[in-house]
């Protein structure tokens, strides 16, 4: 079943990455260009984009620049739009672009708590708003939605993050069962400590717990290529969040209360 599922991932030739002007996103660009295959490169910052689409162009691929905001419906319909016409339907998408974000409950502002909803959560329903009709059309492609880790149990210092990203990831596994009886395939990543922008580079870092953007990449693409419907890393983190996600409320309180007192 699941090698039935991974043949149908291969070949790709049009691909969309949201998010691909940094870090993930930008790994998942490199490591996706190869002769011919038509690459659509969406971000904010163009000019960013412009250098990732000049590295794709320097390995025979074909980038498209799509300089917009996911987190503003018109702008993502247009893009979309331009898409359709310049690449027609799409065989991957990574959606997969987000922002962080810190903050505890004594100073939460609900400016910041939308604009994280809106670009982390409403920017993934927006295109899949554009891209599942299509898709379903024709009854074959792949979206790859990027949540979290910090999907799993709300951790404390970044409730706004684990709100968007529990989102995502409820949105996701839903809308994998309602599409089960169809060649349209969703895939949920969940990553944790990966050196990037949002993240941070610091070379003190363990690096046997953080791994770089273009290993992330590379778990992603090879979890896809194995016909994976969820792709969590790395392992021990997992294993730690999975953890915390079973343990009933009042000794989950009770875990946070020892972390406190011990720090
Ligand atoms: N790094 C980690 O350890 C980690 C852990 C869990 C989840 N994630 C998730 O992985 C994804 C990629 O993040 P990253 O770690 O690679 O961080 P990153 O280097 O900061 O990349 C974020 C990307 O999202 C784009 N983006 C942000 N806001 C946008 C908007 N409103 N419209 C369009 N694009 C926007 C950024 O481009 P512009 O600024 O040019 O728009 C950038 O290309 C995110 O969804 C993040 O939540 C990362």
């Amino acid at each position: 079943m699941r090698a039935q599922h991974a043949k149908k991932h291969s070949p790709w030739q049009t691909v969309l990455i949201t998010g691909a002007s940094s870090g993930i996103g930008e790994a998942l660009a490199y490591a996706l260009a190869v002769p011919n295959r038509q690459i659509a490169l969406v971000a904010r910052r163009k000019e960013r984009l412009e250098k990732v689409a000049q590295a794709i162009r320097d390995r025979g691929g074909e980038p498209l620049v799509l300089a917009c905001d996911v987190g503003d419906p018109r702008a993502v319909q247009e893009a979309a739009s331009r898409l359709r016409q310049t690449l027609g339907t799409i065989d991957i998408a990574f959606l997969n672009a987000g922002i962080g974000s810190r903050g505890i409950a004594q100073n939460l502002t609900s400016a910041e708590a939308e604009q994280v909803m809106r670009v982390n959560y409403l920017g993934v329903v927006y295109w899949l708003d554009q891209l599942l009709p299509d898709m379903q059309k024709h009854n074959r492609g792949t979206i790859v939605v990027t949540s979290s880790l910090a999907a799993y149990r709300a951790l404390p210092g970044c409730g706004t993050y684990c709100a968007a990203k529990s989102a995502v990831s409820a949105l996701i596994e839903s809308y994998q069962i309602d599409l089960l009886a169809t060649n349209v395939h969703l895939v949920l990543v969940t990553p944790y400590f990966v050196e990037t922008e949002m993240t941070g580079f610091d070379p003190y870092r363990s690096r046997r717990v953080w791994m770089s953007a273009a290993d992330a990449a590379q778990r992603i693409l090879q979890g896809v290529e194995a016909g994976k419907h969820h792709i969590a890393f790395p392992w021990h983190f997992r294993c730690f969040m999975t953890g915390l996600s079973l343990l009933p409320l009042p000794l989950y309180r009770m875990f946070w209360r020892l972390v406190r007192r011990g720090g």
